[in-house]
């Protein structure tokens, strides 16, 4: 069994952190932030995630939490590397936590692996390389190990991979990470380092061009009265296609995508690229959490003075993480129009946004409101009984833009509701 350093105990490092353990390895997880480490050394865990906390506490004897990275590095064989690559505003991916994780290490006697678990551009690798190799640290092996989890099922994604992908310079350090996965099932695909950095973001760019496409696909549907719910389920059943990724909405967003596809972009165009069909996609996606605003005004003219009801505020279901969430677009849009928003949410917050009100139940978030976007299909909305909220909501006629075409549209019409979905037939 090996010993683990994971640096960043946040979303990405707390999973690999947990998982290790559980495959039978002594993990130590680093992170900057004392009330994290506190919390999780008192037991508490600081993200949603379903799952990780049991995994964490089953784990709990083989886990050590620790703001010192003298203790992290002790005797350790990997060096997992899971903090933050947020945008910068050139849309370039901000490495300063990688940096700082490389230049802290000391004290580093034996020959671990440091192994890139954040996505970072292509041809990060060969810089942390370059890097160690300056600080004396030629001994430090490194590997490439992007994560494809999910948040919201991240734990069974770890467990059950569709492939764990290994880029090493050096065979044997790609050796011994894939046997730190001994254990797991999945095929595993071992490459060069700069492979591995492209996989991740080619993975991400594929499936944000999948839904930015459907989105494409609804709003044609819209013009011409197709069902795109129907078209996504015909076109899914091609084996050559597949049904992953098809379902219209108001756009992705979330901690990975935005940010991962402004730093492919930026990748490109910075080695001279001019990558059109990731323009379009981000943009697509831009224009796609904006429609809804438009299906409002088309029912109740200017939103001034307009109550809306936002339901889901993270960006998808099962996780509190609420950034780039399509939420906080759509609320900053509806303020700028001068609506009165009141969001629910049954887990995630919205902090600081000026003119929104944060309420407990979906009853108080509906109380008199004139229409009602879904935006996150929590599943507890599938509960709700429709035909009585209409009654609490505020005017004769009340909206229900339904950004995720999770409901019935024909029960919901029967509930009273003017109701509409994306790239489905309006009444
Ligand atoms: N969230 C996901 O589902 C997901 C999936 C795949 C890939 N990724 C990638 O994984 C990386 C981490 O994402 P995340 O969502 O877990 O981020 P996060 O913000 O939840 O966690 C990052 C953690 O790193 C800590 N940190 C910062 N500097 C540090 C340092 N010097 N030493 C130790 N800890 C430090 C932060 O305090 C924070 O707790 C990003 O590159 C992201 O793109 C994320």
């Amino acid at each position: 069994m090996s010993r683990v350093a994971v640096f960043g105990a946040g979303y990405v490092g707390l999973v690999t952190g947990a998982c290790l353990a559980d495959l039978g390895h002594d993990v130590v997880v680093r992170d900057v932030v004392t009330e994290r480490i506190e919390r999780l050394r008192a037991g508490e865990v600081p993200i949603f995630e379903p799952g990780l906390d049991e995994l964490l506490g089953r784990n709990a004897e083989r886990l050590i939490y620790t703001l010192d990275v003298a203790e992290a590095v002790q005797d350790a064989d990997f060096l997992y590397v899971a903090v933050g690559t947020p945008p910068t505003y050139s849309g370039d991916a901000d490495l300063s936590a990688v940096w700082t994780v490389v230049d802290e290490l000391s004290g580093l006697e034996g020959r671990a692996v440091m192994v890139m678990k954040s996505t970072v551009p292509v041809g990060t690798g060969a810089r942390v390389r370059h890097r160690l190799d300056e600080r004396g640290l030629e001994h430090v092996g490194y590997a490439s190990n992007p994560e494809f989890t999910a948040e919201g099922t991240a734990v069974r994604d770890f467990q059950h991979p569709d492939r764990i992908v290994v880029g090493s310079f050096d065979d044997a350090d790609g050796d011994a990470v894939e046997a730190l996965h001994e254990g797991i099932d999945g095929p595993v695909v071992r490459c060069d380092v700069a492979s591995a950095e492209m996989i991740k973001l080619a993975a991400n760019a594929a499936l944000m061009t999948r839904i930015s496409f459907i989105n494409e696909i609804a709003n044609v549907c819209e013009a011409t009265g197709a069902d795109v719910v129907r078209v996504a389920e015909g076109v899914g059943l091609d084996r050559r296609i597949g049904p992953s990724f098809l379902r219209a909405g108001i756009g992705y967003g979330g901690s990975c995508f935005p940010k991962d596809s402004l730093a492919l972009k930026q990748l490109a165009a910075n080695s001279g690229y001019h990558f059109q069909l990731l323009n379009a996609v981000i943009e697509v996606n831009e224009l796609q959490k904006r429609r809804v605003i438009g299906k409002l005004q088309q029912h109740l003219g200017s939103l001034r003075g307009k109550k809306v009801a936002l339901l889901g505020v993270a960006f998808k279901p099962n996780t509190d993480d609420t950034r780039e969430a399509p939420s906080l677009v759509l609320a900053g849009r509806l303020v700028a129009e001068g609506a009165h928003v009141r969001a629910w949410d049954p887990i995630a917050k919205i902090d600081d946004l000026p003119g929104v009100e944060q309420v407990e139940t979906t009853e108080a978030a509906l109380a008199g409101a004139d229409a009602v976007v879904l935006v996150t299909e929590w599943p507890e909305l599938a509960d709700v009984d429709w035909a009585q909220a209409r009654g609490a909501a505020g005017s004769a006629q009340p909206v229900f833009v339904d950004g995720r075409n999770m409901l019935d549209p024909d029960r919901m019409r029967e509930s009273g509701w003017v109701y509409e979905s994306i790239g489905r037939p309006s009444a």
